[in-house]
């Protein structure tokens, strides 16, 4: 039946398919255009649900016709095959930049998938008066249409839509459409992004009944006049067509008319409302035609690049921004509108105003929202070329890289990418920056898209991030810094951006991606640079969510599956849960960084005074409100809430505000920043973001001395020391503490430690094998003497120790002692050094393995979030309580997590007052958990976890944060731990 292996042909990227044009649908009068809820429409027809489907391993596979009779397995559309997981459709494949198939361009394997997808849809006659289109908004890879046993169309590139009209081929009564994806074609060579590879109709396929006569294309040029306080819209139509068009405003009245007249006409608006991304007005623009109401959401703005800053509405705006994938645990590529919505609400309500769609176009819709709720889009185009850079593993070459790029074979295929981004999204104000792809290396084909681009708006900003002043071009000596009018980097180094700033910038700097949210540590000094340079238009995160997908077990419990779980090969294991959220949107740590980052303010104290700074562009800050603590040593003094704040945008104001008197002890001062009233993204009162200000620093108690000697004797190798209701046994032997019963009931499960191992994060890997080459993950501590000395304040045990692993000399020695006093504590103190040629240490920490039912924490230091030497930003010093349990992350591959940096005192109880409380002499890192570093190791899965009943207590003197911090660490100097000489104590009590 397939009588052209068009998937094969380089040359036939569509056949029966439209031009590539607007995104719309057309409705039947002006009050449900307005509303553009599609399903609503009477031209529009959807075929989602579920279809039959038959599976066939390889393309050769299918054969002559298609099978008559009824296709035996059915599949949903949309949807991704492959996440109907264990049916035997193909595996989840997740390669980052690995193309999955030999190189060997065009040419796909012959071991290449088939999904034949059939459903019959019964059309009345008076759906057929017209003309019949029937729209994929995204097939991956590619598909042939047959309709009623008939080819209709070929068509690719996966993630945009693909048209073609099925007038000839359609009757009244029963039709059936087959449709044949197939998982590569040439296009893949194009679309190896980082991502599971995965393979379907994953997004709507519908049929349009279109009226004769009826409006195609529309294109809308805008231009907004500043100084005039006007704006203009060109309207253009493919063909010339007659029609009435309206725009309307957001209240439902019409505030321009006019009419196309041969496909041309304009309408012109006094006193127009921007757009912009923080008030995202937004007007309707109606094409009235044959019958049918056309809606296009219009945004009017106006982009201007001055010198090398980027100006919305003449003014200097940033870009906080992210990277965004279409995910879904469940069904892949496949998203709902509630869905796409509930993603742009999480980042409204994380400050961003700013999405890059790596790597390819978002659901049409997608567009609608995020313009509507407030986002500058980079809109990118389906095009990625990573894998070419390699010939053999470990080859990679940069010229090679650029190959297709370069190739005059190639160039249809790219500038097609450009135009089916282009003219679909075309309309929307909200686009600010037109991505030409990602990583593909530079060439000449990258030229053309951009000359498509820009043929059609000459206006239109185009962005590409291979086109880099350092790149390598191909041939050797040709300049690519034509192809993107912003000059773009991701993971530049913060001195590598400070060097392009510094000088004559000439384009607006943007970071296309900076940092990796395996951790976020160094998203604020970024941002730092953003705010500091007027020509760093901004910098996106990458990335917005974990990919993984979701197992359901036989017991009704479920886990997140990544890269090489499913037998994929090659893949990139723990490289796509790197997200700011889990997959299934819960929030990860690091997007209360992001959060914190893009904060809507700051505040200051100066001369007794409270300063507001708004961080908007647009807006002041009178949507909000501002509720304040003052908090000594971590207990509430006063707090109260500050009038709706109209500070103007980027301006500084000082607000009306007493400060109480301050009791001794660590003052603090915290303002949150929330939503003063509901809001289409956030309910009143939800927290945007806070600033806490220190006022009077924290007392550290001395861990010196103690307030007596305690009753003590020597029971063999083990010293008894008795204090109140608490008896320690000291193993003089070992040198550690044994046993600590309280009331009679003894509290550790066993003898306490130095502990030097953590689980790794995905980016420590390789510090945590130079480590294991110290055998650091298990090492002993050696005792060479105890020696016990009695004062009037105390009982001192001095023990000399070395901490060493097998096979390997020992990395650290010097002097544990423990300080027994009357009062029932003891402090521990560690004085040593460690070894120069001894790798960095992850982490030294005293630890304590507590018997149930020691299984609340309470701590007075960076909450409630986990926090980090590089990562505590998002969290503000206070007293919080909580469970073991629940302090616990649940980080997809188990690593180390859950700790709080800058305790100054905790606890870990029973919940009725019993247990442990530690206090420093210098803030700390706590953590208590029921998974020790070597239990996170070894489980892949969260949910293959077996906690100990045990509570594990590590009170961490420093974290070596480089590995865990980021595969681009920056932390300044000044926040790295020095592990070479370590003086550290802690009070037990
Ligand atoms: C970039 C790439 C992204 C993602 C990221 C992972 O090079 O553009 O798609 O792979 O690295 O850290």
């Amino acid at each position: 039946m397939i009588e052209k292996a068009y998937h094969k042909d380089l040359r036939s990227l569509h056949v029966g398919c439209e031009a590539p044009r607007a995104y719309y649908i057309p409705y039947a009068d002006d009050a449900s255009a307005l509303r553009m809820e599609r399903d609503a429409s009477p031209f529009f027809l959807n075929l989602c649900d579920v279809w039959n489907f038959r599976f066939y391993d390889s393309f050769e596979d299918v054969g002559g016709d298609f099978p008559a009779e009824p296709l035996d397995k059915t599949m949903r559309v949309p949807y991704c095959w492959q996440a109907a997981l264990g049916e035997g459709y193909d595996v989840p494949l997740y390669s980052n930049l690995k193309y999955p198939f030999p190189i060997d361009p065009p040419h796909v394997p012959q071991e290449n998938p088939c999904g034949h997808y059939r459903r019959v849809v019964t059309l009345d006659a008076d759906f057929l008066d017209g003309e019949v289109y029937i729209n994929f908004e995204g097939v991956s890879a590619c598909f042939y249409l047959y309709v009623n046993g008939v080819f209709a169309a070929y068509s690719q590139v996966s993630h945009c839509t693909s048209e073609a009209d099925l007038t000839p081929y359609l009757h009244a009564g029963e039709n059936t459409l087959d449709v044949l994806v197939v998982k590569w074609c040439d296009g893949s060579y194009l679309e190896d992004q980082d991502f599971f590879r995965l393979s379907g109709i994953f997004r709507e396929v519908y049929l349009l009944r279109r009226a004769k006569g009826h409006l195609r294309d529309l294109t809308v040029t805008q231009e907004v006049f500043l100084d005039r306080d006007v704006a203009s819209l060109i309207l253009e139509a493919d063909v010339p067509i007659d029609a009435e068009c309206a725009l309307i405003d957001a209240d439902g009245a019409a505030v321009a008319e006019s009419a196309l007249s041969k496909g041309r006409g304009s309408l012109l608006l006094e006193h127009p409302i921007l757009w912009n991304c923080e008030r995202p007005y937004t007007y309707t623009l109606l094409i009235r035609a044959a019958g049918e109401v056309v809606p296009f959401s219009t945004a009017l703005r106006r982009i201007d690049v001055e010198g090398a800053v980027l100006r919305l509405n003449g003014v200097k705006v940033k870009a906080y921004g992210v990277n965004r994938h279409d995910n879904h645990p469940d069904t892949g590529y496949a998203l709902t509108v509630d869905e796409m919505r509930r993603d742009l609400v999480l980042l409204k309500r994380a400050n961003v105003n700013c999405i890059r769609t790596s790597h390819y176009p978002n659901d049409p819709r997608f567009l609608d929202l995020a313009e509507r709720m407030g986002f500058m889009l980079v809109d990118e185009a389906d095009l990625e070329t990573h894998g070419m850079g390699f010939e053999y593993r470990d080859t990679w070459d940069w010229m090679r890289w650029s190959k297709l790029s370069t190739d005059d074979e190639w160039e249809e295929a790219y500038v097609d990418r450009a135009a089916r981004l282009y003219e679909r999204d075309k309309n929307h104000g909200c686009v600010i920056l037109w991505s030409l792809g990602n990583e593909s290396g530079c060439g000449k084909n990258h030229r053309a898209m951009r000359a498509y681009i820009k043929r059609r708006d000459p206006r239109a900003l185009v962005h590409y991030e291979n086109a880099h002043l350092e790149f390598k071009a191909v041939p050797a000596g040709e300049c690519f810094r034509d192809i993107s009018d912003v000059e773009s980097r991701m993971y530049a180094s913060l001195e590598y951006t400070k060097e392009y700033l510094d000088g004559r910038p000439e384009k607006p700097f943007f970071l296309c991606e900076y940092v990796c949210s395996m951790t976020t540590g160094d998203v604020y000094a970024h941002v730092d640079l953003v705010d500091r340079y007027d020509a760093l238009f901004g910098a996106c995160i990458w990335e917005f969510s974990d990919h993984a997908l979701r197992v359901r077990k036989p017991d009704g419990s479920e886990g997140f599956r990544y890269g090489g779980d499913f037998g994929d090969y090659p893949n990139d294991r723990t490289c796509c849960i790197d997200g700011l959220v889990f997959p299934d949107r819960s929030p990860r740590p690091g997007y209360f960084d992001m959060q914190q980052a893009y904060k809507p303010f700051d505040a200051r104290i100066e001369g007794g005074k409270l300063y507001i700074y708004n961080r908007r562009f647009f807006t002041d800050l009178s949507d909000t409100s501002i509720r304040w603590t003052l908090t000594t040593d971590g207990r509430t003094k006063a707090e109260g809430t500050l009038p709706a704040l109209a500070v103007p945008p980027r301006t500084e104001k000082a607000v009306p505000f007493r400060l109480p008197k301050l009791p001794d002890g660590e003052n603090l001062l915290t303002l949150f920043l929330t939503t003063a009233e509901d809001t289409e993204w956030a309910d009143a009162a939800t927290q945007l973001g806070f600033c806490q200000i220190a006022l009077t620093p924290y007392v550290f108690p001395t861990l010196k001395g103690g307030v007596g000697l305690p009753a003590w004797r020597r029971e063999g190798r083990f010293l008894r020391i008795e204090a109140g209701d608490t008896v320690y046994r000291f193993d003089a032997a070992f040198g550690r503490i044994a046993s600590i019963c309280r009331g009679g009931t003894e509290l550790l499960a066993a003898p306490t430690w130095i502990e030097l191992w953590k689980a790794h994060g995905y980016n420590g890997y390789e510090a945590a094998d130079e480590r294991r080459s110290a055998s650091m993950e298990h090492v002993r501590q050696q005792t060479y003497d105890c020696r016990v000395e009695e004062t009037s304040d105390a009982l001192i045990v001095r023990c000399a120790i070395s901490l060493g692993g097998a096979s390997v000399v020992p990395v650290l020695s010097g002097e544990v002692s423990f300080l027994f006093s009357a009062d029932g504590s003891v402090t521990l103190r560690l004085e040593a050094a460690k070894r120069a040629l001894a790798p960095k240490l992850a982490r030294l920490a005293f630890a304590f393995r507590l018997k149930p039912p020691y299984t609340r924490m309470a701590y007075y230091g960076c909450g409630p979030h986990e926090s980090y030497p590089d990562r505590h930003k998002a969290c503000y010093l206070g007293r919080f309580e909580t469970t073991v349990s629940e302090n616990f992350v649940h980080y997809i591959r188990p690593f180390e997590n859950g700790a709080h940096f800058g305790t100054r005192f905790a606890a870990v109880t029973d919940g009725e007052g019993r247990g442990l409380r530690f206090a420093g002499e210098r803030p700390f890192l706590f953590n208590a958990t029921h998974c020790p570093p070597n239990l996170l190791e070894n489980t892949m899965h969260d949910d293959e976890l077996t906690p100990e009943e045990d509570v594990f207590v590590y009170l961490d003197c420093g974290m070596d944060i480089a590995g865990s911090g980021g595969l681009f660490e920056t932390l300044e100097p000044e926040r790295r731990w020095d592990d070479e000489t370590i003086d550290f104590a802690v009070r037990v009590e």
